[in-house]
């Protein structure tokens, strides 16, 4: 086997950014050096936690997290409590860490590992507002020679929003730090909602993950019966979309994905559309091709990966 690819998750836990990190985990293609909580569907305090319960219930205790920012760059902190629930992991009751989180600062963390790692071996993976990622990228602009790329999940074009009907959350949060990291020069993957709305957690998905029968197995499925409810009320549909874990699965398997290089564009300006990823799908504008955007996915091959994996931990 090849050596591992090392990766740095930033996230804000949620129970999709949770089954992203378990996935990761459980994959030996994939060596995650860090995590890096920010804020985001929930407090920095209950996402640096939440982390941590995750690196427990994967019995990984050994993992690296760090807390970084504590809102967005300009912009006062929107949470989704109404999605994730005010832990932020409703669903199972998972113990609080007894692991340590790191004293250092995430974005310092991020900034000193880029600058030590040789040059283009670090991929970051984004999966909740860009804040500390743009953060870094002010703090020390030598870092975006040196990132590898960056796999994200966030934005919406065909889709159109879920925060507002042109903004999709991650992105919404933070519309600034998403300008700053687009604009970076970074190779970027984006997993937008039009690729994560054809990952739908359905019931016969949910019950082979439960049917695995481990406490991982069972904690999965708990955090998806308490995350799918919202969307399956909003959409009609049965399941709710998978978002955060389509990063991890890229990386795994990225045959499972189709899309295309495209200019993506971020509003700041405007309130109406504040966040809202403008896609040159059909390359009309001339603007530099700063992102693979993702927009197509084989959901039974990724069901099929996830499941095979968490049975893994
Ligand atoms: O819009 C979906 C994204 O927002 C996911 O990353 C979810 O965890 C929330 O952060
Ligand atoms: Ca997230």
């Amino acid at each position: 086997m090849s050596q591992a690819a090392k990766i740095i998750i930033d996230t804000d836990p949620g129970q999709d950014d949770a089954v992203a990190i378990l996935l990761a985990l459980a994959s030996p293609e994939l060596e995650v050096i860090g995590i890096t909580a920010v804020a985001g569907n929930v407090p920095l305090a209950l996402t640096e936690t939440n982390a941590r319960k995750i690196c427990e219930l994967a019995g990984r205790p050994d993992i690296k997290v760090y807390s970084g920012a504590v809102r967005p760059l300009m912009r006062q902190l929107v949470t989704a409590e109404e999605v994730h629930g005010k832990t932020g992991l409703d669903g199972p009751d998972l113990p609080e860490p007894t692991m340590q989180l790191q004293k250092q600062y995430a974005v310092d963390y991020l900034v000193e590992t880029l600058m030590a790692e040789p040059e283009g071996t670090i991929t970051l993976c984004p999966l909740g507002p860009l804040t500390n990622i743009a953060l870094a990228l002010i703090k020390e602009p030598k870092i975006a020679s040196r990132i590898k790329q960056i796999v994200l999940m966030g934005g919406g074009y065909f889709e159109q929003g879920n925060v507002t009907p042109s903004a999709e959350f991650n992105i919404y949060v933070d519309p600034h730090a998403a300008d700053v990291v687009l604009k970076s020069g970074v190779p970027i993957v984006m997993m937008p909602l039009d690729v994560t709305h054809k990952a739908l957690t359905t019931r016969a998905r949910v019950e082979a993950i439960r049917a695995i029968g481990t406490p991982v197995g069972e904690a999965t499925a708990a955090l998806l019966d308490f995350f799918e409810r919202y969307d399956e009320q909003k959409y009609g549909t049965d399941g709710g979309p998978l978002h955060d874990p389509c990063v991890i699965a890229w990386l795994l398997k990225p045959e499972l994905f189709l899309g295309r290089d495209c200019n993506v564009t971020v509003e700041t300006m405007s309130e109406l559309t504040m966040g809202a990823t403008v896609v040159d799908w059909w390359g009309t504008t001339g603007r530099p091709k700063n992102a693979k955007v993702m927009r197509d996915i084989d959901a039974d091959g990724f069901f099929g990966l996830l499941t095979e994996r968490l049975g893994r931990l």
